[in-house]
């Protein structure tokens, strides 16, 4: 039986892209379940952009994670203790575990992964925020429509390969944007896309202007930065800008905002942002429609797995904003990840 419960608390608030001292590694005896509580063995963490945002103090969508308190995580595992009747031992589930070994829940917010559908992994990715991030995002805000033309960014990346993936579902002509020939071979040649532009080269605004001379109507937007600037140049009537994030800008000090809003005016344009929670009473028929796709070869799920503990979970971090990654960044909990 596990005995100790290593964990990755927040040490400091970063300035700029995080940093070693800006963590502490701490170990706990394993928890045992209260009445109504099960524990979980959690064999894979969710690796986010947005765990940036949340060591900050301020404002969010949710409140900073505290200085001393557990990294904020995603992950799956299995259940190995159960004071639950919802929740048995054996069970793969979904929650905000934290970056440690072991969590303890009641079940709130828990999800049974069903894994005749995909392996468990995917419910990080394609059939998880990941995957219900791109489909909100692009089917409600973006309101895309047979025929549009859609520009992705992050195009390379978990939610921004899948948002493409979908659009090109809806009948959509798709170019991404991602940082490099071999990330740009991956969107067209394994995700579908119809095109894909490296932003590593120089001239970004005119190549996509040439690509896109009706303009481009919807924008799935996940880096922010001089990208959105340059896209917004080449907004169709009517566009829709999606802001899904702006990775470009999380470890920035001071954060550059879009220049060229003006086009929205000329275009009758929007841009709005928006938050995956705001759909959670919906994630069920998503996920079914995602599931669907997944199942039938028309979705395709990558994966970037970082194989370590809990104390690579710092390093594995700013591999986001290396871009490291293609497709959803995971980092598996050595045994956990094999069992
Ligand atoms: N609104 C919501 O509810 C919601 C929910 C989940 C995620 N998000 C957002 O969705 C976006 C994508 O998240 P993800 O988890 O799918 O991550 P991801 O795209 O898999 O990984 C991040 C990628 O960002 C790119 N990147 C890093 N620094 C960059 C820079 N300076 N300029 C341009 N690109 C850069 C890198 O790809 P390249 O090599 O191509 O540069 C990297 O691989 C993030 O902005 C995240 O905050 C929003």
């Amino acid at each position: 039986m596990p005995q100790t419960n290593r964990q990755v608390r927040l040490a400091a608030r970063p300035s700029g892209l995080p940093r070693p001292a800006d963590w502490e590694f701490t170990t706990e005896p394993a928890p045992s379940p209260a009445a109504g509580e099960f524990v979980t063995r959690i064999s894979h963490v969710s690796i986010d952009p947005a765990m940036r945002g949340w060591m900050n103090a301020g404002f969010s969508y949710v409140p900073p994670v505290e200085i001393g308190a557990v990294m904020r995580a995603g992950g799956i595992g299995r259940v190995t203790a159960s004071e639950n009747d919802e929740f048995a031992v054996g069970d793969y589930v979904y929650g905000t575990f934290g970056v440690q070994e072991y969590a303890v829940s009641d079940g709130r917010g828990v999800l049974k992964l069903d894994l005749s559908l995909a392996d468990p992994t995917a419910y990080l990715g394609v059939l998880g925020m990941t995957g219900l991030t791109a489909y909100f995002g692009l089917l409600e805000t973006g309101r895309v429509k047979e025929g549009d033309t859609v520009v992705v960014s992050g195009a390379a990346g978990a939610t921004g390969s899948v948002a493409g993936q979908i659009a090109k579902i809806k009948g959509c002509r798709v170019i991404g944007i991602a940082g490099g020939p071999e990330k740009c071979r991956l969107v067209t040649e394994e995700f579908g896309f119809d095109a894909c532009i490296d932003y590593r080269m120089p001239h970004l605004r005119r190549t996509l202007r040439e690509m896109t001379p009706d303009g481009v109507d919807v924008y799935f937007d996940n880096v922010g930065g001089e990208i959105l600037d340059d896209v917004l140049t080449c907004i169709a009537r009517g566009a829709r800008v999606v802001i899904c994030g702006a990775v470009s800008q999380y470890n920035e000090t001071q954060v550059r905002g879009p220049a060229n809003y003006m086009m929205l005016l000329v275009q009758r344009a929007t841009m709005t942002g928006f938050l995956v929670f705001d759909f959670a009473r919906r994630y069920p028929e998503a996920m079914a429609e995602l599931a669907g796709w997944y199942q039938a070869g028309r979705l395709k799920s990558q994966q970037t797995i970082v194989q370590g503990g809990v104390e690579d979970f710092p390093e594995t971090l700013l591999k986001l904003f290396e871009g490291v990654n293609t497709g959803k960044l995971i980092l598996a909990l050595g045994d956990a990840a094999d069992s």
